[in-house]
């Protein structure tokens, strides 16, 4: 039947996990039960988003993180729902959080083989004003499961993750999804009457649309390689002849609504000047990005080859389209 309520054939993220588990003889099912935990996080925060506005928890409240910016109430409430939660699972070792200065090591009681990176709520500015919002999230495996757990376990390349996602509260809450090892990213829809992440974009690759995604009001803080490339998304190159059709813009200020944009459709995505987290926001999109066949870069060297030097530091990121990134790279090579 094509009526969507009488479908029998569907894929649920519970079940694919499962299924990833049952084909690697060597999984343990502690990062299935880990993933599983991430999902009911999300189903939690999506529930609390979409109430928000109702519950009054909209609004600032008072106080500033790590990195001086005035936290929501949304950015605190997220960030304990994942952190009891993650504690809880019995899974995890280390939480690094952007709303938390230091990182959590989780008590030998409760102790994991895994470290999870994440930003709770992604795109607080949005939040007021009913924008698309998210939840991103790197997870790594510990180095060693005898020694005690610490940061060493997380400063480490992006390229040693296991497994990366967000989860986009937008007009509907998608959970995407990618581990290092498959070069597959699938994406699940959450139906809220059954409470499962439903699989609605298998095996997503990067689309073709012509898009550009950055903050131009920053331009005055722009590389010269940047300030080029933008001018030749929109004007027809030197010695070009032909019609030109000029790129598109779209930015919602959300670094998931972006990337999950650009994964769907194509495009790229700049934030230049160094304001994304590497750990929490900049390494998660650079897996997913490349497992979509795409690439992620900060002009000069590949995202996921970055070993940070500490949990909240950041990075300049442009992602997209293979041929949009490495353009970039060559105005960097041609300006150094
Ligand atoms: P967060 O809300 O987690 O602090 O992240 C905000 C980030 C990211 O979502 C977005 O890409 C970027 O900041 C937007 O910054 P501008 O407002 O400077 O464009
Ligand atoms: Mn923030
Ligand atoms: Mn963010
Ligand atoms: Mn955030």
């Amino acid at each position: 039947s094509d009526r969507e309520d009488l479908r029998t054939d569907f894929t649920t993220l519970t079940n694919d996990i499962l299924h990833a588990q049952q084909c690697s003889p060597e999984a343990t099912g502690d990062l299935t039960i880990l993933l599983s935990t991430l999902a009911s996080s999300f189903k939690w925060i999506s529930n609390v988003v979409r109430k928000a506005e109702l519950m009054k928890v909209i609004g600032v409240t008072g106080t500033t993180n790590v990195q001086a910016e005035n936290q929501q109430k949304l950015d605190i409430l997220t960030n304990q729902i994942m952190c009891n939660l993650l504690r809880d699972s019995g899974k995890a070792a280390v939480l690094i959080s952007e709303e938390d200065e230091e990182a959590i090591i989780i008590p030998d009681a409760q102790k994991g083989n895994y470290c999870v990176c994440f930003d709770p709520l992604d795109g607080s500015s949005n939040i007021d004003c009913g924008v698309s919002i998210g939840t991103i999230f790197g997870i790594y495996h510990v180095k060693d499961t005898r020694a005690p757990a610490g940061i060493h376990d997380v400063l480490r390349a992006g390229g040693e993750m296991v497994a990366a996602g967000y989860c986009l509260y937008g007009s509907s809450t998608v959970l995407v999804l990618t581990f290092a090892n498959s070069k597959q990213v699938n994406g699940y829809t959450l139906d809220p009457h059954i409470g499962e992440f439903v699989l609605t974009h298998p095996k997503v690759k990067l689309g073709k649309k012509k898009i550009y995604s950055c903050n131009e009001g920053n331009v005055s803080k722009f590389d010269k390689p940047i300030l080029e490339y933008l001018q030749s998304v929109k004007y027809p190159p030197p010695g070009h002849t032909g019609p030109f059709t000029p790129y598109s813009a779209r930015y919602v200020g959300s670094m998931v609504a972006d990337v999950h944009r650009t994964l769907l459709y194509g495009g790229v995505f700049l934030y230049p000047n160094g304001k994304l987290r590497i750990l929490y926001e900049c390494f998660p999109m650079a897996l997913l990005v490349e497992n979509a066949g795409g690439k992620a870069s900060t002009g000069r060297e590949r995202i996921l080859d970055i070993i940070p030097d500490h949990i909240h530091a950041r990075s300049g990121i442009i992602l997209g389209n293979t041929e949009e990134v490495e353009a970039v790279e060559a105005l960097y090579k041609k300006f150094d």
